[in-house]
């Protein structure tokens, strides 16, 4: 009950204020400590750190805010774009800042529900703690089926229950990525955002989780 007022709090009140915030500022964050530039360094890592050719690839950011990642891999990597966020004023910004990408307003389930393209890049980040576990892995789920081969999802700014980080309304249990990890059509892998990013911006224990499609 708790957990779900303070979900509902977070989404609908704390992202309502960033996206005006951001629309006055500029900022490309939707979070409190980190801005654009933070954004696109994180994004650039992923991409230096997978060895990633995203020429003319799909790449979806599910939970896009204004679009910062998704504008910093089409004007780097020539890819297409694809974004997803609840929020009216985030697609409106991200759409001026990715005029060739294709936005979807409205939720990430329903959005991968009706799904019909296939990506070489899924970004989760900072939006997977707003869903419960059975939805997380639902999402995940999804999204690993919509992968093309050495297709990568990336979840960031992972946390888990064992951690003390309050901003986080579903951090998830150790076990939680047992199953992919020893899946034989998935690789998983999980580093340190603090050392993969090299900034003391985040949260210090957070991780990301890349799962590749390597049928
Ligand atoms: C903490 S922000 C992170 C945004 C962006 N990924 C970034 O790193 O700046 C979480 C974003 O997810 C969006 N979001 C939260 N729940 C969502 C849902 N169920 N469906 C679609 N978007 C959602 C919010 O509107 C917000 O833009």
């Amino acid at each position: 009950m708790f957990q779900s007022f303070k979900n509902f709090f977070h989404i609908k009140i704390v992202m309502n204020l960033y996206s005006l915030r951001n629309y006055f500022t500029n900022n490309g964050a939707v979070w409190l400590k980190l801005n654009g530039s933070d954004l696109e360094n994180m994004i650039s890592k992923i991409i230096d750190y997978n060895r990633f050719d995203l020429n003319d690839k799909n790449i979806l950011d599910l939970g896009c805010g204004t679009g910062t990642m998704l504008r910093y891999a089409v004007d780097n990597h020539q890819c297409n774009a694809f974004g997803v966020d609840l929020i009216r004023l985030n697609i409106y910004q991200a759409k001026k800042k990715v005029p060739s990408g294709i936005f979807y307003r409205g939720d990430i389930i329903d959005y991968l529900n009706v799904l019909n393209e296939k990506f070489d890049l899924v970004i989760l980040y900072g939006v997977i703690g707003c869903f419960t576990l059975p939805n997380q892995r639902l999402i995940i789920d999804k999204i690993l089926e919509s992968l093309n081969p050495g297709g990568l999802l990336w979840i960031g700014a992972n946390l888990y229950e064992d951690f003390d980080y309050k901003f986080q309304t579903y951090p998830v249990p150790r076990n939680f990525y047992d199953d992919y990890k020893k899946s034989e059509q998935f690789t998983f892998d999980e580093v340190s955002e603090v050392e993969l990013f090299g900034k003391h911006k985040y949260e210090p224990k957070q991780t990301s989780v890349m799962i590749s499609y390597q049928p």
